[in-house]
């Protein structure tokens, strides 16, 4: 049989919710991580150090028994971010960056930012007191078409956050295109990428194959596949610019599967095994341990993990629901075949 041995890994941007989601998600991701950077877009969103702590809390509360797993925390920036703010996140030992969201671009984004001009004294601060921007790059203009939201915003907000902050560590999170790698590959060592499963594997004929499928939609939207072939080799490239972050989003199964669906792909349940499927694809095996074990640590200023899982060649099938109480979550990749296995 063949076997896959890998150093830990670690998840560097997930989506696991509050309360019961939570309790039915976060095994999926203890069970496959040691660590996971988790993204702070609650229902009010988490802004400050004392609200990090309080939903740090409930996660650690959340850990199956005798699973060892450590959320690694963010703060969601605003307006109204104070550079006071800044710096307790800095000095915090929990939290690890701030999160910036345009306002209106995804999930739970309202409270977010609406003119990145107004946030440059507080970019300021980050780079001053060394803590990372994490990114999600779109812009949210109606007039811009969908799919070219992410170039656009690194055209016309991104280049210019990074010429004015060279000393900012930044994530461009869940790049999705062939200009986001190049922007990232041209950019100093402080500028990093996360990439997702799903725009590993998936080209946007995905969300309409045979019909409208909601489970395949998630933001930044899938793109062409000259941008999936794009991202597959920035990933197996061995550049430690790019690193391992599912963008697991988990959305009740009623409120993906209707009129106006939510944004976001519930990659948990498989994660390491699909991104395994996708280095295979191109042979590129012998790259997924420092895309998913290493670069992400080093960017973060971690140490690396020490043991290791295994991922064993055997197929199994994807659950059609992941359920626990009242909660029910549809996986990406429902009732299909996965090729590799976490043991
Ligand atoms: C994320 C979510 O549901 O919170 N959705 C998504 O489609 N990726 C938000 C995000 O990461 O943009
Ligand atoms: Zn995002
Ligand atoms: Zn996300």
């Amino acid at each position: 049989m063949k076997t896959l041995t890998l150093t830990r890994p670690d998840d560097w941007h997930i989506h696991v919710r509050n309360g019961d989601v939570l309790k039915t998600v976060l095994p999926y991701t203890a069970r496959q991580f040691a660590r996971a950077i988790i993204m702070p877009n609650l229902k009010p969103p988490v802004t400050t150090v004392a609200q990090a702590s309080v939903y740090r809390d409930e996660i650690l509360q959340a850990i199956p028994e005798g699973m060892d797993f450590t959320p690694l925390m963010t703060l969601y920036l605003t307006a109204a971010t104070s550079e006071a703010e800044i710096k307790l996140a800095a000095e915090s030992e929990f939290v690890h960056a701030f999160k910036l969201y345009p306002a209106g671009a995804t999930t739970n984004s309202d409270a977010g930012v609406g003119n990145i001009q107004q946030i440059y004294p507080l970019l300021a601060a980050m780079q001053r007191y060394d803590i990372p921007l994490l990114v999600h790059g779109e812009v949210t203009d109606d007039d811009c078409d969908i799919f070219d939201r992410e170039r656009v915003f690194i055209e016309r907000h991104l280049q210019a956050v990074v010429n004015d902050f060279p000393d900012l560590r930044l994530v461009l999170e869940h790049v999705t295109t062939a200009e986001a790698v190049q922007f990232v590959e041209a950019a100093s060592a402080k500028v990093a990428a996360t990439i997702t499963p799903q725009h590993l594997l998936l080209n946007r004929n995905a969300i309409l194959a045979g019909g409208i499928r909601p489970h395949h939609y998630c933001l930044p939207v899938l793109k062409r596949e000259q941008h999936r072939l794009a991202l597959l080799k920035a990933a197996t490239s061995g550049n430690p610019k790019f690193f391992l972050g599912t963008d697991s989003a988990p959305h009740l199964t009623h409120l993906k599967e209707t009129s106006c669906g939510c944004a976001g792909c519930f990659s948990a349940p498989a994660a390491l095994e699909l991104y395994a499927e996708a280095f295979e694809q191109v042979g590129a095996l012998d790259k997924l341990e420092g895309f998913a074990s290493f670069f992400g640590a080093d960017f973060y200023r971690l140490p690396r993990n020490s043991g290791q899982v295994v991922l064993e060649k055997q197929q199994w099938q994807m659950p059609e629901i992941c359920t626990s109480g009242d909660v029910a979550i549809t996986p990406l990749f429902a009732g299909k075949d996965v090729t590799w296995k976490l043991l």
